[in-house]
């Protein structure tokens, strides 16, 4: 189907992300234009890109919220796009985190974090109780578990996402522009629980614009743009030093937007 569809080789049954040749489009729209590229276990990926680039998409793909139209997407050693794929067993092993939290309003932080691990693992609601109160210490909400989303602020919210995705024992997470809709003071504490994870050797492949993130905690960084990777490389490097015109240019909006405004054809 993909020209790619060589047999599996052992080396990607250690990967925790392993992407060739991944194709899809609306319509008429090519967002992913024959997309390569993996996560090692324990890793930390940021893809950054302009909007529209197709880093969403990209994610949606990982755990088949998108169908591709071509190429193979494999997470920790099953095959995404594989026929015989249980999709429910591997997005089990995906957390998810999105920009908007997605909390049930009627449910507390506690509730929030315990229903799936029910619905979906089974597990009882001590164990699942537990194991929320568990997650919910881990991202500093320890004194939270019994308020409502509409009690929280917007950074708690997104820890009580977090805490929710980890309860049901991902090996990879994924997050997609988790800061973005939080006010400025927020953010920093939604990044430091992503951090403390990162330390902690969890697997991410994370979607931000928040290139100090990137440059501190990343191990790589992946420049998207027009729905191919433009380059990527060790996180300092890329942010730093980029070796293409397309990434320094978007670099010099994201870290300077003001400058970027004032004036074209600047450094
Ligand atoms: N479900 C969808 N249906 C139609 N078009 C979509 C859908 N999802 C994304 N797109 C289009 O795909 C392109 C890339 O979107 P997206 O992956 O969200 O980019 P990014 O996250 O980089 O901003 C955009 O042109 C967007 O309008
Ligand atoms: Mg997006």
């Amino acid at each position: 189907m993909t020209g790619l569809d060589t047999p599996a080789r052992d080396a990607d049954g250690g990967r925790a992300i392993e992407i060739r040749g991944l194709r899809k489009s609306f319509g008429t729209n090519e967002v992913l234009r024959g997309i390569d590229f993996h996560v090692e276990r324990g890793e930390v990926v940021c893809v950054i890109g302009p909007s529209g680039s197709g880093k969403s998409t990209l994610l949606r793909c990982v755990n088949l919220l998108e169908e591709p139209d071509a190429g193979t997407v494999r997470v920790v050693g099953a095959e995404v796009t594989g026929p015989e794929v249980d999709i429910d067993a591997v997005r089990r092993r995906i957390g998810m985190v999105f920009q908007s939290f997605n909390l049930f309003p009627h449910l507390t932080a506690l509730g929030n974090v315990t229903i799936a691990q029910r619905k979906v693992l089974g597990r009882d609601r001590a164990e699942a109780e537990r194991i929320a109160r568990e997650n919910l210490d881990r991202v500093g909400l320890a004194d939270k578990v019994g308020a409502y989303p509409a009690q929280l602020s917007g950074g708690q919210q997104q820890r009580v996402a977090i805490a929710r995705a980890l309860a049901m024992g991902p090996e990879v997470m994924l997050f997609d522009e988790p800061t973005s809709a939080l006010d400025p003071e927020l953010v920093g504490d939604v990044l430091g629980v992503m951090r403390g994870l990162a330390e902690a050797g969890m697997t991410m492949l994370v979607v931000t614009h928040e290139m100090s993130f990137a440059r501190e905690v990343a191990d790589r960084v992946v420049f998207l743009d027009g729905g191919v990777v433009v380059e990527e490389g060790p996180a300092a490097r890329m942010i730093t030093d980029p070796g293409h015109e397309r990434t320094r240019v978007f670099l010099s909006r994201v870290l300077d937007p003001a400058a970027a405004r004032v004036g074209e054809g600047e450094g």
